[in-house]
């Protein structure tokens, strides 16, 4: 990991527990809805379904901010705070606090989905597939669309889907992001060079500091 500065969330007054406890409580139930939702696989169906989930939980924006969820205290993009997964590292579920100058080049998750549902800020989200599917390490992208993440907007990504990623409007910005399993059970992950048309390994030690909050 690199030596990135994230607080943490330091519970020190009882408000702070309660937020804490009514979070956990609607971060449950917003994912067993979304497991009975993502149950026959995630096709976009499912995955719009899910979807409307997520943005339901980020609307409880007193829950979810910068106060439970600081953003870096040195010059690194982001923070990134663990709230939930299931026991086999499934349905983790992470708020992410990132800095105005944010911004991750094209890359994919390996093979998770993925859901990020805006709580605050707007986040730019450019969206590829490769151009040879099905062949891991390629390079060429096709892009497929862009989706700004907002509060109330969410964007979602099946188990081929890249994502450039940057945060817009000079702002720092708290969202949601979900996958179909955590960071470390995602597997061989790639990050593409547009220009070049190349692709890299992505590592888990390139993210910043991860820190359980559950
Ligand atoms: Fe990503």
């Amino acid at each position: 990991m690199l030596s990135v500065k994230c607080e943490g969330i330091v519970v020190v007054s009882i408000e702070a527990t309660g937020r804490k406890n009514e979070r956990n409580q609607l971060v449950m139930q917003a994912m067993k809805d979304i497991r009975v939702a993502m149950e026959a696989g995630s096709s976009l169906d499912n995955l719009n379904r899910a979807k409307a989930h997520l943005i339901a939980l980020a609307t409880q924006q007193h829950l979810f901010d910068f106060r439970d969820f600081p953003l870096p205290i040195d010059d690194a993009m982001e923070c990134s705070y663990l709230v939930h997964e299931a026991p086999d590292g499934s349905y983790s579920l992470y708020v992410n606090s990132g800095a105005p100058h944010q911004y991750y080049a094209p890359h994919d998750h390996g093979d998770a989905w993925a859901i990020i549902a805006g709580v605050t800020g707007r986040e730019r989200h450019q969206l590829y597939l490769r151009r040879n599917p099905g062949e891991p390490g390629d390079g060429p992208l096709v892009k497929k669309g862009e989706f700004i993440v907002a509060a109330g907007q969410a964007v979602t990504m099946q188990p081929d889907g890249i994502h450039e990623v940057n945060a817009m409007d000079g702002k720092p910005l708290l969202h949601l992001h979900l996958y179909a399993k955590n960071f470390t059970l995602q597997g061989e992950r790639w990050k593409y060079d547009l220009e070049e048309g190349t692709a890299e390994r992505f590592y888990l030690d390139e993210l910043g500091s991860i820190t359980d909050a559950r």
